[in-house]
């Protein structure tokens, strides 16, 4: 075979290798065997030294060609292969540009603040201080000042949360169980900061926060909301009461077609007592009476604990759920959601 076919057969032969390499070693391999040291195009070079003049020119030249041809092919394999790991590895770590971004989910208002800040806003426009105070609360303020006594059902165990720490009075803490300890503690504060002065205002103030009884079912949740109103001043009665509250509904439900009606009732800290029922004159809940707070003329023993000669001061004082009024205002059936955390429920009050 002359030398010029056999480099010939030899380019053909390393493309053909080449081709059926799948990666950079066994590439680097196959080089070996046509330009490494004892490759075929090597002995061709080294055998192109024993020829004449005139044959080393001509075959030298094919035999160059031939080197040529397997150095571009092993470049083009190399580039190609290159190309296909690079593929493969951009396909491998590929990021899923069309997967929807996680976002910055915007928070709402819990329905029961809502209904919370409504309530200080109309009574602060109806010109009410908004007090608010501990819900860890001693006896004394929950209880005793409020003329509750010792025997009275709401101090027992089954109703209260205790807490293991008694206070100077040597009686244990607990987690208030109505907002009226509020009535107490905003009056005798207000009492001392006039310190007796003929020109004392008016005690006007509502006090909404968090209370806790040991009770739980679709209408008792054993943390819950009220908000405490109290007047005291030196000729404020029932009817202001009346004309106050109708005024406060109104707002509240945004709606002029509710009526009020006070029921006959009992607490310790008011004489006479009362509970404020309600209708609305249209919609679902048309015509019924609902029960939406205790209210009462503040109990001479009381306006006494608040520093006050009941001689000469009187006033009233009511304590509304806020969740009652929230369940009314949205039509919800049970106080649970309020604390299920379900956000199907939550987000409905969030709209705009
Ligand atoms: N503290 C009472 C309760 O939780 C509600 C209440 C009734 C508050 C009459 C008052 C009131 O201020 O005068 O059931």
């Amino acid at each position: 075979m002359s030398t010029t076919t056999h480099a010939r057969q030899l380019v053909d032969e390393a493309r053909e290798l080449f081709a059926s390499c799948h990666g950079a070693s066994e590439l680097e391999n196959a080089k070996a065997r046509y330009l490494g040291k004892s490759g075929a195009i090597t002995a061709l070079m080294k055998d192109l030294a024993r020829l004449p003049a005139e044959q080393k020119r001509e075959q030298g030249a094919e035999v160059n060609l031939a080197k040529q041809a397997i150095e571009q092919a092993l470049q083009a394999r190399r580039d190609a292969l290159a190309e296909a790991e690079l593929r493969q590895r951009l396909a491998e770590e590929a990021i899923d540009v069309t997967l929807d971004g996680r976002g910055q989910r915007r928070g709402g208002l819990h329905p029961v603040v809502r209904s919370w800040m409504r309530i200080e806003s109309l009574f602060r426009s109806m010109g009410f201080e908004v007090a608010e105070g501990p819900e860890i609360e001693d006896d004394w303020t929950n209880f005793t000042a409020l003329n509750s006594p010792q025997d009275h059902p709401a101090r027992s165990m089954q109703d209260t949360f205790y807490v293991d720490v008694e206070d100077e009075r040597g009686q244990p803490l607990l987690l208030r169980t109505h907002t009226s300890p509020m009535q107490v503690r905003h009056a005798r504060a207000h009492v001392q900061a006039f310190a007796g002065s003929p020109d004392m205002p008016d005690i006007r103030v509502i006090a909404p926060g968090r209370t806790y009884r040991v009770d739980s079912d679709a209408t008792h949740s054993p943390m819950f909301h009220q908000f405490e109103g109290l007047w005291i001043g030196r000729a404020v009665s029932m009817a202001d009461l009346k004309g106050l509250y109708t005024g406060f509904l109104h707002g509240f439900f945004e709606r002029d077609d509710i009526e009020l009606r006070f029921r006959p009732s009992y607490f310790p800290f008011t004489e006479p007592s009362a509970e404020i029922d309600m209708r609305f004159d249209s919609g679902p809940l048309r015509g019924r009476w609902l029960e939406i707070s205790g209210a009462g003329q503040v109990h001479p023993t009381v306006v006494r604990n608040f520093g006050l000669d009941p001689e000469e001061f009187m006033g009233f004082a009511f304590g509304s759920g806020i969740e009652r009024l929230t369940m009314l205002r949205y039509g919800i059936g049970d106080l649970r959601q309020f604390y299920g955390s379900d956000l199907r429920f939550l987000e409905q009050f969030n709209a705009a």
